[in-house]
């Protein structure tokens, strides 16, 4: 079984970026623990980062066939692209979306994602353990699910 860790824009700035907000560790030691707790799950584990909408789009397009669930932090597209939105809901697989911080509490425009509506479900506000627990629930959705998937 193979899950997905898809990051959007900005995310190549974690530690750097707002630590106040986002927290201290960097993106390569947030996948650093994801890989980690994959093995410790018995599932192998992909990694990609973009700065690019169209990228996060083939990003997710090529996961079909490929990845079996997607743990996605699509950073401040989460707000607008509806182009994301339409990929996630294109490729049928399990999509959880991460938010390291509280969208909820956060600015009025952070409130609203286009992309919960299609994601199997959102974790924001529990910083890198969000990750470790969207990685976890992707494996059971993609479990559960059984072999036959999309694609
Ligand atoms: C974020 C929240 C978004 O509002 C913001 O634009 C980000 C990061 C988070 O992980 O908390 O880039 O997705």
């Amino acid at each position: 079984m193979k899950i997905l860790v898809l990051n959007g824009p900005n995310l190549n700035l974690l530690g750097r970026r707002e630590p106040q907000v986002y927290g201290a560790f960097t993106l390569d030691e947030i996948n650093a623990s994801l890989e980690q707790l994959a093995g410790e799950l018995g599932v192998e584990v992909t990694f990609y980062q973009s700065n690019h909408e169209g990228e996060l789009v083939d990003r997710l397009h090529r996961a079909v066939g490929k990845e079996d669930a997607v743990v996605f932090n699509p950073g401040a597209y989460t707000h607008y692209s509806i182009a994301l939105r339409d990929a996630v809901a294109a490729v049928g697989l399990p999509v959880i979306e991460v938010h390291l911080s509280n969208i909820y509490a956060r600015e009025e425009f952070r409130h609203h994602s286009v992309i919960a509506p299609v994601a199997a479900g959102q974790i924001s506000g529990l910083g890198v353990l969000g990750y470790r627990l969207a990685l976890r629930a992707a494996v059971e959705l993609a479990r559960s699910r059984g072999p036959g998937r999309a694609g």
